[in-house]
This record gives structure tokens, sequence and C-alpha cells, in this order.
């Protein structure tokens, strides 16, 4: 938009005003967008004839809320447009809010300022800033209790999720439901309160006492916020609608106001307002011209009816495409069948699909056992055994069988896409999609961008999977991609430290501490130690482990003794059930490991070494896999690791986490365990992206690559 174009106007429909924001994608209230709002209200303080004002926005929705981008500017503060949502609520003409679309924080706050408001059927409204860190801030925790009550606000409030306009009708947030366009609709509504001129209806004004409902909803959220101290916006929420209902208006304003500033500032507000910003900009300019036109795809066919391939079957069926799942296997098929039901009747059991949408959705899969049935599929998606000898020979014949322009995707976790691509002869319409297990569930794709994958097969790759609701992080060929790759310096580090003498319960305590669910003993026992040692042994066959004979010996032990994790019993821990228990087998395991491999035992090792190891390691795979060009941007890293591996979210992922820990930091705690372990096997080489970057006070998270 150029920059002396208004973003708000003032028209009139006879003697009602029309005011419109119109600022795409989604009418943030930018600072501008306020300056304009100003400045029409001053235009219809004006224009006295006009005897009531309609509120509307431009584009797909009215609007999203505050400006999440401007809440990092020095000064922001949303007094501003408090003060205008004041003058609105308290002018003496009518003003009615004509929503559509989606409702959002500020969005809402301004129509809650309004004296009535008018919904397009399928209008979403609700204040979504918890999950962003924060609460609202322009007088939602004041005006919406007195709307809806404190029990329904604080709901809102706390769990973020929008009220569609029905619920929203009922829960007395909108007056009208209109079909279609809300203007009309409001334009009436205006008439007939400037007619009626009986006293309006202010939110502010409207009494709000504290029953016995009440109080049982708040002990509840002050109960939820003591539960989750990581969160710190949840008792600000409480604590403000709980003076809404108790305290004169300006004091709970001023409450609101506080707690609005330093949530702002707040660690998990930063983090998950980064997240917001980095989950969008995933697959942007993901190689090759935006430009390139994406192919139509509607029928997607999965090669390997395992766990995965089952798994990514139902996830494009659920979106609504056909599917063919094949596999060679014909008990591996009736597994198939019968899982993939039961995950439907679980959804039925559970009230989350009726039982119509989910026969419709299992209907939408066929099976069949010949490759052959691929033949007219615009996607295929491979996912057979984890094995290149196979998976070259299944290329081959995908690309032979499969039409001329279909995609041809590999769900490989390790192998080298670039020499599947290869064995199909024909490498351009070869991409690397690595869903995440449960595939129907896991939000992550690493979407695996070969030497030669032409670029409207990746555009095609990424906007159907953010159709599917994925997010699609975009990287380059390399062992284990971004994810994979950045986990096994973790897991090297977490192996050393058992061998010179920490235990799996320190380890894991130590990384629990940080926020992370679950520390990585735990976490591996859980996935399969199996899984993970012959990845390793896989990886060793192959020559892509570093030359220390040390590398990952306690899985490669564990495995051998048949330790392979909660599923056996036994892994890191002993379990009973599902509780983790120390196990001094263990512990003499990895006493015996260093006696071999002439390691050093030590007595103390304390939470900072156990941190900065593991936590130090995995900043600098990361900036290697910036550095490399494997990832695009250090924002795509956060997103796999939240998104995929678990990562806290209020922590915003392990390259934000090295920002707000100080890169520098990062960089003398690296050169200090290069001093402490010797640095033979280049394991605590610096990347020279993370120096450059630290000495010249940059940050990660910030950092694109030059010419992005
Ligand atoms: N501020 C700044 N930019 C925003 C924004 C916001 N509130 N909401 C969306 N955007 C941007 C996105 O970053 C994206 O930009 P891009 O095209 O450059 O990547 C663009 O608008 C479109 O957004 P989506 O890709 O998310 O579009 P969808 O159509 O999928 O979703 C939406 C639209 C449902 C509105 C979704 O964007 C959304 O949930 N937005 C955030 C809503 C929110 O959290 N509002 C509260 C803000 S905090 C606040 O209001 C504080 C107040 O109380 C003081
Ligand atoms: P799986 O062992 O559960 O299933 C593989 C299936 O492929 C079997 O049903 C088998 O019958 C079938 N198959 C083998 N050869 C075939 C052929 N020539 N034609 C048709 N079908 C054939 O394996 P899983 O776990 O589903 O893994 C599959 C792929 O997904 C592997 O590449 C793996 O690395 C990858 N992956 C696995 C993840 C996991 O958590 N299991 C996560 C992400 C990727």
């Amino acid at each position: 938009m150029p920059p002396d174009q208004l973003t708000v106007t003032l028209d009139a429909d006879g003697d009602i005003g029309i005011l419109t924001i119109d600022h795409p994608p989604v009418n943030a209230l930018s600072p501008t967008v306020v300056r304009d709002l100003g400045a029409s209200l001053d235009e219809f303080d004006r224009r006295g004839a006009l005897r009531a004002l309609v509120l509307r926005c431009t584009g797909r929705t009215f609007c999203a809320g505050g400006d999440i981008a401007a809440f990092d500017e020095p000064g922001f503060s949303p007094a501003p447009l408090n003060a205008l949502l004041e003058r609105l609520e308290a002018g003496h003409r009518p003003v009615v809010a004509a929503l559509h679309g989606t409702v959002l924080g500020g969005g809402l706050e301004l129509a809650l300022a309004c004296h009535a408001r008018v919904a397009a059927r399928g209008t979403r409204l609700g204040l979504p800033e918890v999950r962003l860190g924060l609460l609202p801030g322009s007088l939602g925790t004041q005006r919406l209790p007195r709307l809806v009550g404190v029990p329904r606000a604080l709901q809102m409030i706390t769990r973020g999720e929008p009220l569609e306009a029905g619920e929203a009708l009922a829960a007395g947030l909108v007056d009208t439901i209109s079909d279609g366009d809300p203007v009309p609709a409001a334009l009436d509504r205006a008439r007939a309160l400037a007619e009626a001129g009986g006293p309006l209806r202010r939110t502010r004004l409207l009494p709000l006492a504290l029953g016995d409902e009440a109080r049982q909803a708040l002990a509840q959220a002050y109960e939820q916020a003591r539960d989750r101290p990581q969160e710190p916006a949840l008792e600000a929420i409480a604590r403000c609608v709980e003076a809404a209902a108790t305290m004169p208006w300006e004091r709970g304003a001023e409450l609101e106001r506080e707690s609005f500033e330093h949530c702002l500032r707040s660690a998990p507000s930063r983090a998950l307002r980064h997240l917001f910003f980095a989950e969008r900009r995933v697959g942007r300019r993901a190689g090759g011209p935006e430009s390139a036109a994406a192919r139509a795809v509607r029928h997607v066919g999965v090669l390997g009816a395992g766990t995965m391939g089952r798994g990514i079957a139902m996830c494009f069926a659920d979106a609504g495409l056909d599917v063919t799942l094949v596999d060679t296997a014909p008990a591996a098929l009736e597994r198939a069948r019968a899982a993939i039901g039961q995950v439907y009747e679980a959804a039925v059991a559970r009230g989350r699909l009726t039982p119509d949408a989910a026969l419709e959705r299992q209907g939408r899969i066929r099976t069949a056992r010949d490759d052959t049935a691929l033949a007219g599929c615009d996607l295929v998606i491979e996912a057979v055994f984890e094995d290149l000898a196979l998976k070259r020979e299944v290329a081959a014949r995908l690309g032979r069988v499969c039409r001329p322009g279909a995609i041809l995707a590999t769900n490989t976790s390790t192998l080298d896409v670039d020499r599947i691509a290869e064995a199909t002869g024909r490498p351009a319409d070869v991409v690397g999609m690595h869903f995440f297990s449960p595939a129907h569930v896991m939000r992550l794709l690493e979407v695996v961008r070969g030497a030669r994958t032409d670029a409207a097969v990746l555009r095609t790759v990424v906007q159907l999977a953010r159709e599917v609701g994925k997010v699609p992080v975009v990287c380059g060929v390399c062992w284990g991609f971004i994810g994979n790759r950045m986990a096994e310096v973790y897991m090297r580090e977490t192996e050393f430290l058992l061998v010179e003498g920490a235990t799996p319960g320190q380890i894991d305590a130590a990384i629990e501490s940080l926020g992370m669910a679950m520390g990585p003993c735990r976490m591996l026992d859980m996935a399969g130690v199996d899984v993970g040692a012959r990845t390793v042994i896989e990886r060793d066959r192959d020559g892509g482990l570093p030359a220390d004979p040390a590398y990952r010996i306690v899985c490669r032990a564990l495995f051998e003794r048949g330790r392979h994790g909660q599923k056996t019993g036994s892994g890191y821990y002993r379990y009973e059930g599902r509780r983790a228990l120390p196990d001094e087998a263990t512990l003499a395991l990895c006493a015996e490991l260093a006696q071999r491999h002439g390691i050093a035992r030590r007595q103390a090792i304390g939470t900072r070494e156990i941190v900065e190891r593991l936590m130090f390691s995995l900043v600098n795979e990361g900036a290697r896999l910036l550095g490399e060009g494997i990832a695009a941007r250090a924002s795509d890293i956060d997103v796999v690791w939240t998104a995929g591996f678990g990562f806290p979210r209020h922590l915003g992922g392990p390259m934000h986490w090295a920002d707000e820990t100080g890169l520098e930091q990062v960089v003398q705690g690296l050169n200090r365990w290069a001093a402490a372990r010797g640095n033979a096997h280049g394991y605590w080489s610096v990347s020279p992206l993370l120096r450059a970057l630290a000495q010249g006070g940059g940050r990660l998270a910030r950092w694109e690559p030059p010419g992005a």
C-alpha cells in the first residue's frame, strides 16, 4: 500500500456513516491503522449530520487483532488504540460492528467497544492472545466478561479458541447473524438504534457480579495457572477477569495494562511470537522462482502400508483427497486396513468425527497389491523399508509406472534423496517428504529438495502440505536432514556423558529443568533403543560416522543386550509399567564401556555441564546446517524442533533459545568443551556462521542467507 494511502476511510450510506478498515491481508491494527482510525473518528465527529456509524473491514476477514510485528518496536503500547475504543464507546451516536471472517484479539476488542455487533454466518470470534504468551491488551479482559459472564470469558481467553457466530450469538457476544454480507444488516441496526434514540448499550457499563459459578471458574483458572508456570499469561488473565468483576473499571483497566506490558516483555511471549512468524515463513523462497506454477494434486498414491504409509494415507484422506495405498505383502495391507479402521472408530467414539464422516474418509483410501494401481496418481509417496537398494529399485519402477508429470516422493528419514531420485530416471519429479510418526497427527513435514528437484514440484508439495494442515520446512539433502541430524549430536553428547559417569536420571533432569517435556534417555527408551541403534549401525556400515570407536557405544551395547527401551522393560532405565526407574545394570554397563574405551570417569557431573554439552552442540549443528545451506533460515530449524521433536514452544526452538542465552556464551562454552574434551573429531569446532554472529552481536533467529 502506498505510504500516503489511508488505511481507514469514512463514507456514508444516507445518514449513516460507514467506517472501513482496509489494511491487507488481515486488517491488523498497526500503529498506522490506529492513527487513521483516529482521523476517521475526528471526521465522524465533524460530520454531525450522520446519525450512526457502521464499522467494517474489507477483504477476507474483519480484523486479526493487534499487529504482532509492531509489538517488538520500542515504545509499543496499546494505549492509543484503547483511547480510541473508549471514545467510540462513549460517543452519543450508535456504533455497530459488521463482522465477517475472523474477529480476533484487538479486532474483537474493537467490536466489543461498539454498541451492537452483527456477524455474518460462519464468522469466528476469539481472543487468542494467550497463544502468543499474552493476555488481551485492549480491555478485552474487562469488556468480555461484562458481555458473556466470567466463566465463558475465562474459557475464551485462557484457551484462545474462537467461537463460531452461532455460539457467539447464544453467548451474548453478537446481537444478530446475517446471511452473507453483514453490512446491510448492520446499517439497519444502526438506523434502528438511531431512531429509537434510547440509551446506548455501553459494554463497560454493564453490571458484573461474582456469583458462585464465576468464583468456581476463577478458582479453576488460578489452579491451571499454578500447574503451568511456564505460561505466566494464565495467571494474569485470571487476575484481570477477577478485577473486572470486583474492581472499578479504571483499576481493572490499569491492571490489564500492567499485566499486558509485563507479558509482552516475558521470555515465553517473545518465543511464541517468534514461532508465530516462523511457522508462516516456512516454505517461502524454497528454491526456484515463486512463480513456478504448482501442479494439481487430487489423487495421492502411497507405496508401503506400514506404520508410516498408513498415517500418510489418512493424512490425505482426512483432507478430502483420494488415496491408493499399495503394499506387496497382503498381511501388511490387512493390518493397515484394520489400523486405519481403528483410528477412525476411536475418533467417532471420542466425538471428534461423525460416523458418516469417518466412513467417508475411510472410503477414500483404496488398497492394492500391485504398484500399477498408482499409474494415474498425481503424487506417489514411497514408504517402504529404509534400505537404499530397495528404495532405488522401487524408485525405478515408479519412474516407469507413474504417469508423466506425477510427483514421486520418498519418505526416507536418512537416505540420500538424490541417489533415490537418480534411480527414477526423472529426478526433476522427485522430492523428499519426511513425515513424522504418527503421520496423520504430527504437524511437521520436512520437504527435501534434491539437487535436481523442479521448482514447481517443490512448490506443489509445500502448498499441498499447507492445505492438509502440515508445516512444511524445506531443507537440502544431507544425512538426517534438519531434525535427525541435529538430534544425533544431542544423543552423542548424552552417551559420552553416560560413559563419563552421569546417570540417565541426572541427564534427563538437567534437560527437563529447561522446560523440555522429556530428557534424551527417556525419549529414546520410548522411541525404541533398537530404532536408534539400527540407525547408528547402518550409518557406520555406510562409513558415515566419525572415526571414533566410542561413538554412541551406549545405545549399541543396550541394543545388543536386548534392552530396547520401554517396550522390552529396560533400556537406559528399567520399567515398571511406564514408570522409568534407575537401573544399576545401565550404570555398570557405562562403567565397563568407559574402561574398554579408556574414558575417564568422574564423580560429579553438574547440570550446567549437561545442559551446555547437549544444547550448545545442538545449536552449533543447527548453525552448521545454515552455513551449508541445508536449512534456509534459523527460524525453520525452530519450527522443526517445536513441531516435530517436542521442543517446548515457550522456549521458541533451539536457535531462539541460543539467541536468548547469548551467542557469545554459546561460543565460549563450545570452546571450553573443546579444551576439556579434546576436539579430535571436530565435535566442538564452532560453526563459522555462529562465530561470526556472536562476534558481530547478531542473532541467529534473524539470520537469513545472503540474497534472501
Ligand atoms: N499481526 C500481524 N500480522 C498478522 C497478524 C497479526 N495479528 N495476523 C496475521 N498476520 C499476517 C501473517 O503473518 C501473514 O503474513 P504473511 O503473509 O506475510 O506471512 C498474513 O497475515 C496472513 O496470515 P495467515 O497466513 O495466518 O493467514 P490465514 O488466513 O491462514 O489465517 C488468521 C488468518 C486466522 C487471522 C491468522 O493469521 C491468525 O490467527 N492471526 C493471529 C491472530 C492473533 O493472534 N490475534 C491477536 C493478536 S495480539 C492482539 O490483538 C493484542 C491486543 O489484545 C492488544
Ligand atoms: P514399516 O516396516 O512399518 O513398513 C514398511 C512397509 O513397506 C511394509 O508394510 C512392507 O511390506 C512394505 N514394503 C516393503 N517393500 C515393498 C515394496 N517393494 N513394495 C511395496 N511395499 C513394500 O516401516 P515404516 O516405519 O513405516 O517406515 C517406512 C519408511 O518411512 C522408512 O523409509 C522409514 O525410514 C521412514 N520413516 C519412518 C518413521 C517412523 O517413525 N517409523 C518416521 C519417518 C520416516
